[in-house]
């Protein structure tokens, strides 16, 4: 049997719908996760949330030894994060890493990324719809 995708969201992803909306868009994680679960082509997904660190790192690893891709929105942590570069990095299944807003274009703060060389492919500006792309890539990716 194919071994599912794995959709990991970090801090505060949990709050979407009512945080920032003007950045963040009125979509819940939930939404999302349905949106997503409509396009999964007969795979199927592991889809999570966490506000911990070290609970991203172990799904890293997790999604490294029982999952065919990963696709990644590690909210702050992006930004802060060794300990999870060094997961991505050890990493031995394709990482899409993706951002609803586009950090690039945000505060200096954000322009520090330990996610994105250690992805394989990075998607942000496209809100809801980048996890849509995201998908589909993974999906093709590991056919
Ligand atoms: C985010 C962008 C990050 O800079 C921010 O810390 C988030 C959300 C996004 O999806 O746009 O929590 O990852």
């Amino acid at each position: 049997m194919t071994k599912p995708i794995y959709v990991l969201n970090g801090p505060n992803l949990n709050l979407l719908g009512t945080r920032e909306p003007e950045i963040y868009g009125h979509d819940t994680l939930d939404d999302i996760r349905d949106a997503l679960l409509e396009r999964v082509d007969g795979r199927t997904l592991e889809f999570r949330q966490t506000n911990s660190e070290g609970e991203l790192v172990d799904w890293v690893q997790e999604a490294s030894r029982d999952g065919a891709a990963i696709i990644l929105n590690a909210g702050a942590y992006t930004h802060t994060s060794i300990a999870l570069h060094d997961a991505l990095r050890a990493c031995t299944v394709p990482v899409i890493e993706v951002h609803l807003s586009n950090p690039a274009a945000r505060e200096a703060f954000r322009q520090t990324n330990y996610v994105a060389p250690a992805a394989t492919a990075t998607i942000a500006g496209l809100g809801p719809r980048g996890y849509h792309v995201a998908l589909d890539a993974a999906i093709r990716m590991t056919a």
